[in-house]
């Protein structure tokens, strides 16, 4: 797969020919975010599934001063969708962060509409139903036939391939993936992920556009788990890998990745907060999608948590056993060992071994050509909080230090999952 996030094939698609309400983030255009308040009046866009992440870029969308369509397929879901984002306006009115005037308006400008086919003419669909591959290929092939063919079809998927999603449009050039993460409304990272055929004025529409929404887009090809859903599958893994060991418990891993790492939460308290249900599939999804690389495998630890039902916070116990009302309760570390393992053999090193797998991991994407290295910094940043994007910190460290550590790591622990990506000594990353 061609996987230059610069390839483009303009002669598929006429760039001047973008909606012309749209405009305002032609290519030459592109540069510094724009506030969102100088965002110039704009088209309509539709958002298909009201769910969690649809109400919130619908939001989203109505701030930045879109009438959006809100479309879901159960009855009177996207009316009640609107009900909810409404309290939640009401909620900013009351503590001062949006006037009643704005909220107002944001919500006048959201209309629930019955169905695809009555949305009007937009200049921009966004899709956010559930990641069913076969689900958003239908929705896709509707979408394209029912909208004019300069509109831009967009996908919120997680994890499915932007390619496969545009499998059934004849102008596949116009579909893209828009990531939003969870909330959409206060998250500002956007993933504008490329399949093999999206034509890069689109990607560069998507881009200025999101900035006007006051976002900040990263651009990525279609790759497993795009930037951020790759690049932080060694933060839970080694963790995981280090407590089956034996090498030290989890509540010492977690304050040694916490306290002496600058991770706002351990790896294996935020398994525990995002589900090892949830953690699980999107590990076993980029291990799957990458032909079972030893890199992505999920862990025995992993597996046999969630087939015990022990999923984390939600359901009452998980890594961390919770109390009643969702707390975590509390295990010491021991910080005596966490003392003698930060700075000794790699292998043993909570630290070191989690920030030379993500260096790894991160350099590789670029090696790849599906992103750059300042787009997988600022996603990281923003995406998972991490302290520093990993190529920032593979610098700081010294890529050799990195490259000489995971071979001390590949010797311990043969099988693929620790093989030095090239980037790391081929001098192309600086
Ligand atoms: N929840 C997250 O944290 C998160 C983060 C980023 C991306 N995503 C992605 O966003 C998408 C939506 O996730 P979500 O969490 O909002 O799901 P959700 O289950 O909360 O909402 C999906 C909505 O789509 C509706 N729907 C189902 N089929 C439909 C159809 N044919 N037409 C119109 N509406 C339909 C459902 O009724 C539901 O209201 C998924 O692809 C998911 O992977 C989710």
């Amino acid at each position: 797969m061609d996987t230059d996030p610069t390839r483009t094939d303009p002669t598929r698609t006429d760039p001047t020919s973008r909606p012309s309400t749209l405009t305002a983030s032609t290519p030459d255009e592109l540069g510094e975010a724009a506030p969102a308040e100088e965002a110039p009046p704009v088209a309509p866009v539709a958002v298909i599934g009201a769910g969690a992440m649809g109400a919130g870029i619908a939001q989203v969308a109505a701030a930045a001063g879109h009438d959006v369509s809100l479309v879901d397929a159960a009855p009177g879901a996207a009316a009640a969708s609107l009900a909810r984002l409404s309290e939640g306006l009401s909620r900013l009115v009351a503590r001062g962060r949006l006037t009643q005037e704005e909220a107002t308006a944001i919500e006048g400008r959201i209309t629930p509409v019955a169905s695809i086919d009555a949305l009007p003419d937009c200049d921009l669909v966004i899709e956010a139903v559930p990641e069913d591959l076969e689900l958003k290929r239908r929705l896709f092939a509707e979408l394209a036939l029912g909208q004019p063919s300069t509109t831009v079809l967009a996908t919120n998927t997680s994890s499915l391939d932007i390619s496969a999603i545009a499998d059934e449009v004849t102008d596949p050039e116009r579909v893209l993936g828009l990531h939003f993460f969870n909330p959409p409304t206060r998250m500002r990272l956007v993933e504008v992920v490329h399949g093999e055929l999206t034509a890069r004025a689109y990607v560069e529409f998507a881009t200025g556009l999101m900035r006007t929404w006051g976002k900040t887009p990263v651009v990525c090809a279609s790759t497993p788990g795009f930037i951020v859903n790759r690049v932080a599958r060694p933060f839970y893994g080694e963790a995981q890998r280090i407590v089956e060991a034996g090498v030290a418990d989890a509540a010492t891993v977690d304050w040694i990745l916490r306290e002496k790492g600058g991770f706002p939460m351990g790896p294996l308290e935020l398994t525990d907060f995002i589900g090892q249900d949830v953690n699980l599939a999107v590990g076993t999804s980029v291990w799957e999608q990458t032909g079972r690389d030893p890199r992505y495998a999920p862990t025995e630890l992993q597996r046999s948590l969630v087939a015990r039902g022990r999923l984390g916070r939600k359901s009452g116990s998980g890594i961390y056993p919770y109390a009643a009302d969702g707390t975590l309760v509390e295990t010491p570390p021991d910080l005596g060992l966490a003392e003698r393992l930060v700075g000794g053999p790699v292998a043993t090193d909570p630290l070191a071994r989690t920030l030379a797998m993500l260096v790894n991991e991160a350099v590789d994407l670029v090696r790849r050509g599906e992103a750059s290295a300042e787009d997988v910094d600022t996603a990281m940043v923003l995406g998972t909080r991490y302290p520093k994007g990993p190529i920032a910190w593979g610098r700081e460290i010294g890529f050799d230090v990195v490259a000489a550590q995971l071979a001390e790591l590949d010797a311990a622990f043969p099988g693929g999952r620790y093989r030095p990506s090239p980037a790391l000594t081929d001098g192309s990353i600086a």
